[in-house]
């Protein structure tokens, strides 16, 4: 669904769900998971529904995955950096982790 376009591409090594795979340094994570193939970023509370980056500028919080331990934060705003983990779509935060923000 998604490619990459020609050009320079400097490979990052960054862990998925607990695998290790190769991004693209100066993508947004939003970016790296949709050039993986995945198109779930999250689940909606309520109902459970899959969600994935929608706007891809920061409006919709669709884009919500857990990056390096901390929940809740915005795929399509955040960069891609080595040695990065991320976590899509796997558990709900609690209200404790985000009582925070
Ligand atoms: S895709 Fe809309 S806030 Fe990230």
């Amino acid at each position: 669904m998604f490619r990459r376009l020609e050009g320079v591409r400097v490979p990052v090594e960054i862990c998925v769900n607990g695998q290790n795979v190769q991004a693209s340094d100066g993508d947004s994570v939003a970016a790296a998971l949709l050039v993986l193939g995945i198109a779930t970023f999250r689940h909606t509370p309520k109902t459970g529904s899959p969600r994935a980056a929608y706007c891809g500028m920061g409006v919709c919080f669709d884009c919500l995955v857990t990056i390096d331990g901390e929940p809740n934060r915005q795929a399509c705003l955040t960069p891609i950096a080595p040695g990065m983990t991320i976590d899509t779509g796997t558990r709900l935060p609690q209200l404790s982790e985000t009582a925070s923000i």
